[in-house]
């Protein structure tokens, strides 16, 4: 039994399994408001601000909907420089869930990722991943390390059916370690794959790409920001798992692993983050770095209201039916999607439902920011505020030319427990329309381009005047409504 509702009428939807009693009032504005809205914004998501937005799907860091139990034991911190207790209760249930005894408190997921690499990573340090992070590339490429992705080529075909994208190649993993035998720092694993949108690994293949790690004495690192939805993926997933809990499977996880680190902004809904080990020596490399960067070691920079709810978290996302609730709603949104035509990136993943903007758009460009436009247009659209993953989110090439990324995508985040269904079908109602309409679309280009992550706060304009023929024709077609 795995919990499924099945309904009389034979419709298939998930069901939330908690109930909403604190909400927060949110404001649709008119198609004309949007527009005015994303040209002050400079076209770029980022720069929208919150009263204009109807549904914001640009993250799940640090919005997820926290429990009443995770509230209540905020209002019990206890506050202290050194020797917390809250930081003892986080210390009791992260040993228990992931079975690691060292503890190191981190305001957030890329501050652990500077400790790492600041401790781990020297210069020429090659560190093999299954695929990056843009925070763990750049904090390893400023130690004068570089990351090299070994990924199976079904990670970056958006219609496979594969359903873990996300796995390592062992067979390349393995080449690579006897290659640079003494060069690699460690090895990184992220769960719930967020470049390639959201997708996971099975544990098998962990537990082989463990098994060459020990084999060559290279300590295996798990980004476990995403571990939640890798989680779900396992167990619905990988037929030798299903019969196993949560908890179980967490700790298998990371007996395979020798460091263990995630941003709490997204495992276990609430801010900050930490790094695991049971290696003493690892521990010892890396401990110095956290008063000098973060704060006491008994804090990490978090405040200790936070490491409470950060506790209950965790304890909570060993609970099935609270971390189905963001896959199966994505997968659910996905669905939707596809039966009208729009191109989405198959199977679903965690994070978010993702738009494969080159199929959506396939007459603008990338040198004119497929995702872009198209993240411009869905908010003109729907007021739902996405956020760009293609080439507006890469740097340029030394010689100024544009790095076209491998993939057009829209992320569209769906934070765990905050939007209900009929909010996830209006989102669906709203693209479809403007998938009709995506003729209307055009492209993208810059007004002010920074230098140095330039999807951040980099203007750009509308090539030609489309947003506003879009919002007539939303006019046209939708009348007087919102
Ligand atoms: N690792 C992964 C896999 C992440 O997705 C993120 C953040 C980080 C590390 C860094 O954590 O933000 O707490 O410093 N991802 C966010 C996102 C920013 O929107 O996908 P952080």
């Amino acid at each position: 039994m795995d919990g499924q509702v099945k309904f009389f009428g034979g419709a298939a939807f998930p069901l939330e399994m908690h109930k909403v009693r604190i909400v927060q009032k949110l404001t649709l504005v008119s198609v004309e408001e949007r527009v005015a809205a994303i040209r002050e914004a400079g076209s770029n998501t980022f720069l929208l601000k919150n009263d204009k937005v109807f549904l914001d799907m640009l993250t799940d860091s640090g919005v997820n909907a926290m429990s009443d139990r995770q509230l209540a034991a905020m209002m019990t911190a206890d506050d202290s420089y050194a020797g917390s207790m809250s930081f003892e209760r986080l210390r009791t249930v992260t040993q228990d869930i992931f079975g690691k005894p060292f503890l190191l408190p981190v305001h957030q997921g890329r501050a652990a990722e500077n400790i790492l690499a600041s401790a781990l990573v020297g210069k020429g340090g090659v560190v093999p991943m299954n695929y990056h992070f843009t925070t763990t590339r750049a904090h390893i490429e400023r130690n004068g390390g570089s990351v090299v992705e070994l990924f199976l080529p079904e990670a970056l075909n958006l219609d496979s059916t594969d359903p873990f994208k996300g796995n390592m190649d062992t067979a390349a993993l393995d080449a690579l370690l006897k290659r640079e035998a003494g060069n690699v720092p460690f090895v990184r694993m992220e769960a719930g794959t967020n470049l390639i949108g959201g997708q996971p690994w099975s544990l098998e293949n962990l537990e082989r790409t463990s098994e060459i790690c020990r084999r060559h004495g290279a300590p295996l690192v798990l980004d476990a920001s995403l571990l939640a939805d890798n989680l779900y993926f396992i167990k619905t997933r990988e037929a030798a798992q299903r019969g196993a809990t949560i908890r179980e499977i967490t700790r298998r996880i990371a007996d395979l692993c020798d460091i263990v680190y995630f941003s709490a902004r997204k495992l276990g809904c609430a801010r900050g983050g930490a790094i695991l080990t049971a290696d003493r020596a690892l521990f010892e490399r890396m401990q110095p770095l956290i008063p000098l960067f973060e704060g006491f070691l008994t804090y990490g920079g978090m405040s200790v209201r936070e490491i409470e709810a950060m506790a209950v978290g965790l304890e909570e996302t060993m609970d099935f039916d609270m971390i189905r609730h963001g896959p199966e709603f994505i997968s659910f949104m996905a669905d939707e999607l596809d039966a009208r035509g729009v191109p989405v990136v198959k199977p679903a993943g965690g994070l978010g439902c993702h738009l494969n903007a080159r199929a959506f758009l396939p007459h603008v460009p990338q040198n004119r920011y497929t995702a872009g436009a198209l993240a411009a247009a869905v908010f003109i659209a729907g007021g739902v505020r996405g956020m760009e993953r293609g080439t507006l989110s890469e740097e340029r090439n030394e010689d100024g030319s544009e790095r076209l990324a491998d993939a057009e995508l829209l992320r569209l985040a769906l934070p765990r427990r905050v939007f209900t269904m009929s909010q996830v079908k209006y989102a669906v109602d709203r693209i479809h329309w403007l998938f009709e309409n995506r003729n209307l679309v055009g492209g993208l280009e810059w007004t002010e381009e920074p230098k140095i992550l330039r999807f951040f706060s980099g203007r750009l304009k509308a090539v030609g005047d489309w947003q506003d023929r879009l919002a007539a024709k939303f006019r046209e077609d939708f009348g007087d409504s919102l």
